[in-house]
């Protein structure tokens, strides 16, 4: 089967829509007819170089389709079901893994960008093999996806909020609940409203939180963050010292927790300056590879303050996906509205130009 796709042939180039041949699905192997696809800030560290991944490889790695078809032995999914696609299968056996901590698993086959045996879902058309990023290639019409990456979601689900739910929401809303257990009546800051910052705000009015402080270089972002139950916003500009200071009288000191959703040093430092005593920061964005932060280590151990690294939410995708689909439903976490562009295939460059710009809350990629 030929299908469309969004292939990175080298890092730091253009991805390029292109036809490849798809596989059938093997054992433990399912195919997924992408509904919808969402365009996170990951795909664009990769697009531009500053994660180093393998090539050529189709990109993607928050998305919702139907199964099309199962491999011999799959019982779960089924043919026919909605599932959102997880980025993290864990290995079952590292150190991580064996605590119960599968979203810290080092050695996740969904890092080699290959199916679970090592084989790869598509090929060009001279028969060169093409990865997929993090097994699950969601930016193509169809993907071949290991059955334990797709996890089914309640009836009723619109599926470019399950897209969602693979990545940016279960980010940000495990954040919050499950890496930091933010308790009711706290304080929470967030910097940075893209889909995983403004998903840190909804899990956050989800916890009880009693302020919640938005932050953001683009002033549209805070509207959409308070519409979602932000109590203050922050327009930051270049001088951190005035946002920790303007952040601090709305806090009475500090907010008790600061979840840093850019991926930038200079954020990142600003959300350990900003703590008060026994405050947390929580570091949910990604830098470029090799950078380094810093702070002031004796005020940092004297106040007892707090850093924690978030990967995936902490998500246990079996579980934590069908509860944050749910809750949509429900209408506890308006994920629909982070969604303020839809677009096509095509216009994937175009949504990553957008996105450096710090343009749209989160940008989905319709298939029809
Ligand atoms: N920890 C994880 O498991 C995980 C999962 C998904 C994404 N991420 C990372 O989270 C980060 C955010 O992803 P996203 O898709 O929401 O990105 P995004 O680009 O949509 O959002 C980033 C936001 O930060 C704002 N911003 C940029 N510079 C700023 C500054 N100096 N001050 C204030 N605001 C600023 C932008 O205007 C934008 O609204 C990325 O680094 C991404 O790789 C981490
Ligand atoms: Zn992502
Ligand atoms: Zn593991």
């Amino acid at each position: 089967m030929r299908v469309r796709a969004a292939v990175l042939e080298a890092t730091g180039d253009a991805a390029i829509i292109r036809e490849l041949e798809v596989a059938e699905p093997r054992a433990g192997e399912v195919r997924v007819r992408m509904l919808a696809s969402g365009v996170c800030h990951s795909d664009l560290h990769v697009r531009d170089g500053e994660w180093e991944r393998p090539t050529p490889m189709v990109l993607g790695h928050e998305g919702a389709g139907v199964v099309e078809a199962v491999g011999p032995d799959v019982v779960s999914p089924r043919v026919g079901q909605l599932v959102a696609l997880s980025w993290l299968i864990p290995c079952g056996s590292c150190r991580s893994c064996r605590r119960g901590h599968p979203w810290a698993c080092p050695d996740s086959p969904s890092y080699r960008h290959r199916l679970l045996d090592g084989q790869v879902a598509f090929h060009d058309e001279t028969g060169r093999e093409v990865l997929s990023y993090c097994a699950i290639a969601t930016m193509a019409e169809v993907s071949i996806v290991p059955a334990a990456a797709a996890i089914p979601l309640p009836d009723g689900t619109d599926p470019a909020v399950a897209a969602l739910i693979g990545c940016c929401v279960t980010t940000g809303v495990g954040a919050v609940l499950k890496t930091a257990a933010v308790p009711a009546g706290s304080s929470v800051a967030v910097i940075g409203l893209g889909g995983v910052g403004l998903s840190c705000v909804m899990g956050a009015v989800v916890a009880g939180a009693n302020r919640i402080v938005a932050i953001d270089r683009m002033a549209a972002k805070l509207d959409v963050a308070r519409s979602m139950g932000a109590t203050d916003t922050l327009l930051a500009g270049n001088d951190d010292a005035a946002t920790i200071e303007a952040l601090r009288d709305l806090t009475d000191g500090g907010p008790d927790f600061v979840f840093e959703a850019i991926g930038r040093v200079g954020t990142a430092e600003l959300a350990i300056a900003a703590l008060p005593l026994g405050g947390t920061a929580v570091l949910v964005g990604m830098t470029p590879l090799h950078d380094r932060a810093s702070f002031a280590v004796y005020p940092f151990v004297d106040g007892s303050r707090r850093i924690l690294g978030s990967n995936y939410g902490f998500a246990e995708p079996a579980i934590d996906f069908p509860r944050y689909a749910a809750w949509s439903i429900e209408g506890r976490l308006p994920v629909e509205r982070l969604i303020d562009r839809r677009i096509g295939l095509d216009d994937l460059e175009d949504a990553f130009t957008a996105m450096r710009r710090g343009e749209y809350t989160r940008q989905v990629i319709s298939f029809d």
